[in-house]
């Protein structure tokens, strides 16, 4: 951009110049079709949705200001560009709209204000009627038009240019929950309309998937379910974890709904899947609470909401409401505010995690992202710096995902201060031992060399120790930890339940008052008996997460076993050093090492790690320390009947089943004796294989395991 029109972007529109104006307009115009074409065409962003919104809200306002500017090829007069030329055509019987949005409260009210005041032109309003909204959560996905003729599913499209989009049938056939025929009595001819969307975590589990193989990692949920919906060949939408939310439809033939909410009721009727967070709602008042419903509710919702709609909730008010070019007057996205935000970068700074790992953090000038204050964001590694080249004094773009730590996504080039400096990772551990710093071979991750000595890990340690899935030790949250371990009263876990003997100390300390420290030793020994899996999980082995930490208690069934297998298994791998890389390997080093790598997804790996750990002598006297503080809860093993069906048997369950949830089913294949694992291995015995399965049915395939569809299973383990 010239320094000139810098200055113009800057300005307010208000204050703009006729002739700024229409530079600006030409500018912004020319942006936002470059930022379409990335979008719909390529699937791939470059800025966020609210930045893109700001870009058009601009563009209209100046629009508004200078009518005479106004132009019927603006962007704000098109839903989005026209379709590329990879799919066939589809013409909409009735256009695609698009939605207008509102950004704050006010701009809602006067939403319902206008709607009020246009239905009053031609009806007559009492004074206590209000126009009730059908409020839906908006789901971030992309849209789409289904048609059913007589009930039987014909041709899909994308929305396209809103009037014509593209055919992805076959693609939607394997979107499960897409009924190729309609239930119960439907229209004869109907376009059924609504969202394709991904939920979070399968969006996850396939970046992971398609990282593993080698291939497009997608940026977020939506740009996943697009790229995955406009694929050429259909099998790889089908491995794909497609949804569909249905909420509005074009063409219908008989209409016979009256309003929204009926329709959707008819919908689930037919088969769909309808968002169950909709209502309705008959004051403004109720309205702003459902929004702030949402809002809070947001970030625990499987899928990714972008706002909320509200669609006058009466057809024929609708119907006199109509249209004005891209959008209904019947109806408006109140989007929830942007989170992600632009700042500085005041600084890298390197956080010690409790194995020693080094994490860079990027302490950032304050700034509010979608209503939360940011001053510190990930950037993951060295790699991570590296890759997005961020530097000290930048202006970075961060983003928050609901309740995920806030992320570094970039920097904005124009504003990099011309004196910046390539990040170089340090050397030295910032940890008063000053370790060097130990790359591991072949990851990404850097560590401090300090193990047990470093005070820093300690710290990290015990907050783990104190954790919510670990010994969940409420009130000693925040910097506690820290302060009580500088002062020696927390120095490893058994102190913990030694802490009683130090309770004056504690009184001593400011904003520790009677009741503060009588709470906190009563939590500390309702802790002194603990389950197993979470005495097991609490110490911190590296590699050991909360699944593992049970695998090990099954497997062990009690502390005082679990422990001396550990010591044995690291005692026979200290006699064998040698690097393992046959598995035939494993029982030559002992049989306490076999078993150990024997677990269900352990292996020589996660066992060398555990071995490593347990062969500091100074570990296994604190983990015996703390043993005497505690009563460990055994595991009671299951009693399996030796003709169990499923007896010895490993099964796997993958893709989604519908006739129940994935605990029930692993919960029955454990009553007939099986061992349900994630992972498809040779020692595999059984995988069933439910809906939009991806590489685990294509593994077992490969290593040859027997294979069960959903209703094999049912009939099987009935
Ligand atoms: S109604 C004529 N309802 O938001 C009204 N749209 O910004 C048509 N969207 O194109 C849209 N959830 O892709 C409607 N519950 C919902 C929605 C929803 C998501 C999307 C849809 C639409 C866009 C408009």
């Amino acid at each position: 951009m010239s320094k000139a029109a810098k200055v113009v972007a800057a300005l307010k529109v208000e204050d703009l110049t006729e002739r700024q104006a229409r530079a600006e307009q030409k500018r912004l115009t020319d942006e936002i079709a470059h930022h379409d074409k990335l979008y719909h065409e390529k699937d791939d962003p470059e800025i966020s949705d609210a930045e893109y919104d700001r870009l058009r809200q601009r563009l209209k306002a100046i629009e508004t200001r200078f009518s005479q500017l106004a132009d019927m090829f603006s962007p704000t007069q098109k839903v989005a560009p026209p379709p590329t030329t990879a799919f066939a055509k589809v013409r909409h019987a009735r256009p695609m709209l698009s939605l207008d949005n509102a950004f704050s409260e006010d701009e809602v009210r006067e939403f319902i204000v206008r709607v009020r005041r246009a239905l009053e032109r031609d009806i007559d309003l009492a004074e206590d009627e209000q126009v009730a909204l059908a409020c839906e959560p908006k789901i971030d996905g992309l849209s789409i038009s289904l048609r059913y003729e007589d009930g039987v599913f014909t041709v899909g499209a994308t929305r396209g240019d809103g009037t014509t989009g593209e055919d992805v049938t076959p693609n939607l056939r394997t979107v499960k929950d897409i009924p190729h025929e309609l239930k119960g009595k439907a229209p004869g001819s109907i376009e059924i309309r609504g969202e394709v969307y991904m939920e979070r975590a399968a969006f996850l589990a396939m970046n992971k998937r398609q990282e593993a193989d080698e291939e497009k990692v997608f940026a977020n949920p939506r740009n996943a379910a697009a790229g995955s919906l406009r694929q050429l060949d259909s099998t790889i939408t089908a491995s794909r974890p497609l949804r569909f939310f249905a909420y509005a439809w074009g063409e219908a033939e008989p209409r016979t709904w009256k309003t929204q909410s009926e329709y959707l009721k008819l919908l689930k009727g037919w088969g769909f899947k309808v968002n169950p967070q909709s209502k309705l709602c008959r004051t403004p008042e109720q309205v702003l609470d459902y929004y702030a419903g949402m809002a809070a509710q947001r970030a625990a919702l499987p899928y990714d909401i972008d706002g909320v709609v509200y669609k006058v909730d009466r057809i024929d008010w609708q119907e006199r409401l109509g249209f004005v070019s891209r959008a209904p007057r019947w109806a408006i996205a109140h989007k929830f505010p942007a989170e992600q935000a632009r700042t500085r970068l005041n600084d890298i700074v390197i956080q010690v995690g409790r194995t020693g790992a080094l994490t860079p953090v990027a302490d950032l000038e304050p700034v509010n992202v979608g209503g939360v204050m940011v001053a510190r964001a990930t950037l993951h590694n060295a790699d991570e710096i590296e890759r997005l080249d961020v530097r000290v004094g930048d202006t970075v773009i961060i983003q928050r995902a609901g309740d995920v730590i806030p992320q570094v996504l970039g920097f904005v080039p124009e504003e990099r201060p011309k004196k910046t400096h390539k990040y170089e990772f340090p050397t030295h551990c910032p940890c008063p031992l000053k370790t060097k710093v130990a790359s591991e071979e072949g990851g990404v991750v850097r560590r401090c060399s300090g193990g047990l000595e470093c005070p820093f890990q300690q710290v990290e340690r015990m907050r783990h120790f104190v954790s919510r899935y670990a010994f969940d030790i409420e009130g000693l949250g925040g910097t506690h930890i820290e302060n009580f371990w500088r002062d020696g009263l927390l120095k490893t876990p058994a102190d913990l339940f030694r802490l009683k003997e130090r309770a004056g100390d504690i009184h001593k300390r400011e904003g520790w008052g009677d009741l503060s420290v009588r709470n906190l030793l009563a939590a500390i020994d309702a802790r002194r008996t603990i389950p197993l899996d979470r005495y097991i999980y609490a110490i911190g082995i590296p590699l050991i997460g909360e699944a593992t930490a049970k695998l090990l208690a099954q497997e062990y069934g009690d502390a005082d076993t679990w422990l001396a297998e550990m010591l044995a298994a690291t005692g026979e791998r200290k006699r064998k050093p040698d690097p393992l890389k046959k598995e035939k390997a494993v029982a030559e080093v002992g049989d306490s090492y076999g078993r150990l790598c024997n677990i269900e997804q352990i292996g020589v790996t996660t066992a060398d790690a555990m071995c490593a750990f347990f062969g500091e002598g100074h570990t296994v006297d604190i983990i015996k320390d703390l043993r005497r503080q505690l009563t460990i809860e055994p595991v009671t093993r299951r009693v399996i009947a030796a003709d169990a069906l499923l007896k010895d048997k490993i099964v796997v369950f993958t893709g989604e089943l519908s006739s129940m949830t994935r605990d029930a089913a692993k919960a029955r294949a454990e009553e007939l004796g099986a061992k349900v694992t994630d992972s498809v291995s040779k020692k595999t015995s059984l995988v069933v294989v439910g809906e939009n399965a991806g590489s685990k049915a294509r593994k077992a395939a490969e290593l040859g395991v027997q294979t069960l569809t959903e209703e094999e299973w049912v009939k099987l383990s009935k």
